[in-house]
């Protein structure tokens, strides 16, 4: 189905609205691929009436939809080689000392998609925890998943993944200790499942439901909004992270001009934006 007559800018507005992805001019393809079936089903034979019923219903499931339909929930096990090398050599190992010392920590991954970030930190986590000879100490970490698409959050806590998603990212030897076969699927072990807990949330809501974090990765969810969004979340965000602690963003993002609420550093070839401490630079 085509978009006409201002069809592109109600649509566009919508989906800002709920999940502040933004459009450009140009993506009208988009809406129309994406939601095309949906308007069909929903017995409107235009966008202007998929609008209209999509403002009047009241169960927000048709808005539910529509937002599941539009975002785009890309990702792979152990995605950017450069942010794992920063996490498994200084990162989780601080984590680790963390637990040891007050006994627990929490890790949000804030765009979750289906899973395979937050999965991938719970198996680096287990094999370091292992390595020092401390297993106990994985089971100190919470992490914590969430996104705005009941879709994907549905499959990230099944744990199970086709064939396809299971060679993206993971070595064999992962696959191997982690998962098990059932036909063409790939069942993630009980004990990995249960180290990530997975809630549907919403960026553009209060944070503060969340509880606060010792480590947050809000990676290639920010690329889709605009700069005044990204500013308001990213400074929301630095009030759940402890003082001093990191914030991860995907390989060609950034905070510049966003906002100082972090310090940046690199590691290696990973930047890493640290919380400033209270009484730091304003
Ligand atoms: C491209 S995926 C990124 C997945 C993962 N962080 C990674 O880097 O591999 C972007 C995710 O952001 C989610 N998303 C988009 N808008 C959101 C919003 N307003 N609140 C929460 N999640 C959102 C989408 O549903 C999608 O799963």
């Amino acid at each position: 189905m085509k978009l006409v007559g201002g069809e592109f800018e109600l649509m566009k507005s919508f989906v800002q609205k709920h999940c502040g992805i933004h459009l450009d001019s140009g993506k009208e393809y988009l809406i129309e691929t994406r939601l095309s079936d949906l308007v069909a089903e929903s017995g409107c034979t235009s966008f202007r009436d998929f609008h209209q019923l999509a403002l009047s219903d009241r169960s927000g499931r048709l808005r539910d939809r529509i937002v599941d339909a539009m975002t785009t929930n890309e990702t792979y096990f152990f995605r950017d080689d450069n942010l794992w090398t920063y996490l498994k050599e200084i990162a989780v190992p601080q984590l680790l000392e963390r637990v040891s010392r007050n006994g627990s920590a929490r890790i949000w991954s804030a765009a979750a998609s289906t899973g395979q970030e937050a999965y991938s930190l719970a198996m680096l986590i287990d094999e370091l925890a292992r390595a020092k000879g401390a297993p106990q100490l994985a089971k100190a970490v919470e992490i914590v998943g969430t996104d705005i698409s009941s879709a994907a959050l549905f499959l990230a806590i099944s744990g199970r993944y086709d064939s396809l998603a299971i060679r993206r990212g993971l070595s064999d030897e992962r696959r191997r200790r982690y998962f098990t076969q059932e036909g063409n699927v790939w069942v993630l072990s009980e004990e990995i499942r249960a180290r990530a807990k997975f809630r549907k949330f919403n960026l553009l809501d209060s944070l503060s439901s969340l509880g606060t974090f010792d480590l947050v990765l809000c990676r290639y969810v920010a690329i889709y909004f605009q700069e005044e969004v990204k500013r308001d979340l990213f400074t929301r965000v630095a009030a759940v992270l402890r003082p001093g602690s990191p914030l991860l963003l995907g390989a060609t993002e950034s905070l510049r001009g966003l906002t100082d609420a972090y310090d940046s550093g690199v590691h290696g070839n990973c930047t890493v934006y640290t919380r400033r401490t209270a009484g730091g630079r304003p």
